[in-house]
């Protein structure tokens, strides 16, 4: 009977909100909803969003600002679902960790058909990097600097994603990380301003493409808003404090990037911010994003982080939490239910003014219409496009190539690298070397760990015949068990060449998963030594898999080459036989710097100078910024990477020793393959403004290239640099460049010293 009359009454209150249409004629049913948008095609989305806009009680736009998971993974506290029950009830906008084509089909119809309005669902999951074809982790993609490539892995996770059902990706994640400790550093683009907020844009262009109406396209998510990955001892979630310079020069830049690129969507972070929540932050969510940014899209809070402003000590409880966020500029409440519930109350006291209501739920239907869901609900639903898309030949190849291009060589003594395919026997020793699950890194979406993924063994039996490869397991990554010790060292001992294949476990990186300690875990670093002290004479490579810079003060000395592989994905371990046998020369380079200890944690080349710096003369000399026990530099700076052949940089050119506010200037160099094997090198631009109004970092990256070179070819490599290229924010958050001296230079990595100056008057 209540059924019934509520019924009766959504019936007649539909009647008269219909009565209200005034564009595109009269709409009155919601097949007349789905036809707003017959005509898709140029037409103004703001408008038809208004229209139906004008169809929906409160209630149904609140909904709209409503994310709730699926079953098909989990990425957070499980809380109960009524899936099913919301969505009928027009209670649900969106949807996280649900897609395949039979589960978006099964969804969507409910939205479609049960509801009012049949208001299409947004599926959203987290396709960090890649899909089910996996391309290395992203810190590992960064080290490649290869913005093409960077764009071609996003675009090929757009097309597998969207071929089972999902509309959106929560990525790219543009936080700048500093600090490895952080378990999250492996998600990210590295340290450096410039470089992240180029590679956030690849991303960018690869999800969203150029016309997100088309079915493999799907919309990117900048997050987390904002400076997350600066949080207090590396721990995750835990507290920032950060004043403007930082905030505006270091953290904001890439988001901002994003928006430049279009993304459009944000997500707020965990995090507080000068004591502020990120999820209830008004200043950086509408003050900043959308005022001085004009971000069109919408906002989603991440996972519950709404309602953790009460453990925060920022709001009294979940009412208040939906008070705060939705004022803040949270549009979207991932998993917490407190939109749903309360913000109708809220607004019913005047907590809450309804136009924020409406315009969250405005910029969440305007996402859907530039998908084209309210054209065609099902668009990104199709069998067989689901069943032909994933793992295609040229998507493994792709993933082959970014895997081998974002290795970075940290040291090759004795040039124990590249390997011989006559070697008469190499030993592969370590938890890695068949390993096939950690292979795909923490966060790999739906990348198969069971058969699909390429081991380093199977990449390296491409090159050997089986009676060149001896293998020993050694030893498990976290567990204390030496049974295993005897059996490594005897291998070695038959061995020309060791191969270690050592590092983390997946779940070692990522999210919730900080550490302390930055030495390679377990008992491996003992079954390193214990190797080189069987074999004081023989060439010992390490083949190093984890998710951040880790500690390698020790190996250095106990191996010749180590080869940082990060997590490299489906194919990773093709990739890495490709370079270990030298079909690809390494080129990829640190986008991290690799500290000595983990007492100089935070450690990042772009530092500033302190009123002490250590005197290059005395580097010993009392009362400076230094330590007692080790010295300020990293064990491998920001940039580093090595090649098999050289490249020798001629002096720096200058057009002018001036550059004036209105004209460009060029830095050039010349480049030359001087070794015995073609290969690519990443040339580096760096400037340092010498006197700010704020002060500025000794060095900053303003530009790269990365040039392919055949052995004995030089290259001119020019760069421009206008007044726009010096621009900061300064004190009164003006972004500005200042007139005065700025130091040069083109290098191969960030370890160099500046010799050129020029003047910007
Ligand atoms: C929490 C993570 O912080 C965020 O990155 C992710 O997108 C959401 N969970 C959804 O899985």
């Amino acid at each position: 009977m209540t059924f019934k009359i509520n019924h009766l009454l959504a019936a007649l209150l539909y009647l008269v909100l219909a009565g209200c249409v005034t564009f595109i004629g009269h709409a009155q049913t919601k097949e007349e909803v789905a036809g707003f948008t017959q005509t898709y095609k140029n037409q103004n989305f703001e408008a038809k969003v208004d229209s139906i806009m004008k169809l929906m009680t409160l209630q149904e736009k609140i909904g709209q600002t409503a994310m709730y998971s699926g079953s098909w993974d989990q990425t957070g506290p499980i809380i109960g679902s009524n899936n099913g029950k919301y969505i009928r009830e027009g209670n649900m906008g969106a949807m996280l960790n649900a897609f395949t084509v039979k589960g978006t089909r099964e969804l969507q119809q409910i939205a479609v058909n049960e509801t009012r309005l049949g208001i299409p669902l947004l599926f959203g999951y987290d396709v960090i990097h890649g899909h089910r074809t996996i391309f290395p982790i992203n810190l590992g993609m960064s080290t490649s600097w290869d913005l093409k490539m960077i764009e071609e892995s996003s675009r090929i996770a757009a097309e597998e994603a969207s071929a089972e059902g999902l509309h959106w990706t929560f990525a790219p994640m543009v936080d700048i990380a500093r600090d490895p400790r952080w378990g999250r550093v492996s998600e990210g683009a590295g340290e450096d301003v410039y470089l992240a907020s180029q590679i956030a844009k690849a991303y960018v262009k690869g999800f969203q493409g150029d016309d997100l109406s088309k079915h493999n396209t799907i919309l990117a998510c900048a997050k987390h808003f904002v400076a997350y990955g600066a949080a207090q001892a590396g721990r995750d979630y835990h507290t920032v404090n950060m004043g403007e310079d930082e905030l505006r020069n270091v953290y904001l830049p890439p988001f901002k990037a994003t928006v430049d690129a279009g993304v459009e969507t944000f997500m707020s972070a965990f995090n507080e911010l000068n004591g502020i929540p990120t999820s209830g932050n008004k200043y950086t969510l509408r003050d900043i994003l959308q005022d001085e940014w004009g971000f069109r899209g919408f906002v989603v809070s991440d996972y519950t982080s709404i309602n953790e402003m009460i453990q925060h000590g920022f709001a009294t409880d979940s009412l208040d939490a939906a008070r705060i966020g939705m004022n803040a500029g949270v549009d979207m409440d991932m998993m917490g239910s407190v939109y749903r519930k309360y913000l109708k109350t809220l607004i019913a006291e005047g907590k809450v003014d309804k136009a924020l209501v409406e315009d969250a739920c405005r910029r969440i239907l305007l996402a859907k219409f530039k998908l084209g869901l309210f054209d065609d609900p099902y668009r990104y639903i199709d069998e067989k496009r689901e069943a032909n898309t994933k793992y295609q030949p040229e998507f493994l190849a792709k993933a082959r190539e970014i895997a081998a291009a974002s290795l970075v060589l940290l040291q090759n003594k004795n040039k124990a690298l590249p390997l011989s395919k006559n070697t008469k026997k190499i030993a592969f020793i370590g938890p890695l070397v068949k390993d096939e699950y950690d292979i795909l890194g923490n966060w790999a979406a739906k990348g198969d760990r069971n058969g699909q993924a390429v081991s380093i063994f199977e990449g390296v039996s491409e090159y050997l015949k089986p009676h060149q490869i001896l293998y020993a397991k050694g030893c498990d990554i976290l567990k204390e068990d030496r049974s295993g010790f005897t059996e490594a060292i005897a291998v070695s001992k038959k061995a020309d060449v060791i191969v270690l294949a050592m590092g983390e476990g997946h779940h070692m990186s990522g999210e919730a998963a900080s550490r302390t300690n930055l030495k390679i875990p377990g008992i491996q670093p003992e079954l390193i030594k214990k190797i080189r002290e069987a074999n004081p004479d023989k060439k010992i490579v390490l083949v190093l898999m984890n998710g951040r810079p880790l500690n390698l003060s020790d190996e250095v000395n106990l191996v010749d080459s180590i080869l940082e592989i990060w997590f490299p994905g489906t194919m990773g371990g093709a990739g890495v036989a490709d370079v270990l046998f030298s079909a690809y020369n390494p080129s990829g380079k640190l986008t991290m710097t690799f500290p000595r200890n983990v007492g100089q944690v935070p450690i990042y080349y772009n530092m500033k100078n302190t009123g002490r710096p250590i005197p290059e003369h005395n580097p010993k000399e009392d009362y400076k910024s230094n330590y007692i026990d080790v010295p300020n530099s990293p064990l491998f700076p920001f940039g580093h990477g090595l090649s098999y052949t050289t490249f020798q940089y001629s002096d720096l050119e200058l057009s002018s020793n001036t550059l004036s506010f209105s004209n460009a200037i060029t830095a050039s160099v010349t480049i030359t393959n001087s070794g015995t094997m073609d290969g690519h090198e990443i040339v580096q631009l760096y400037i340092h403004d010498k006197v700010g109004s704020l002060t500025r970092p000794v060095k900053e990256l303003k530009g790269f290239q990365k040039l392919f070179l055949k052995k004995g070819e030089s290259k001119k490599v020019t760069f421009t640099i206008s007044s726009d290229d010096l621009k900061f924010y300064n004190n009164n958050n003006q972004y500005i460049a200042e007139p005065g001296e700025f130091e040069i230079a083109i290098a191969p990595s960030s370890d160099f010293k500046f010799k050129h100056v020029f003047q910007l008057n």
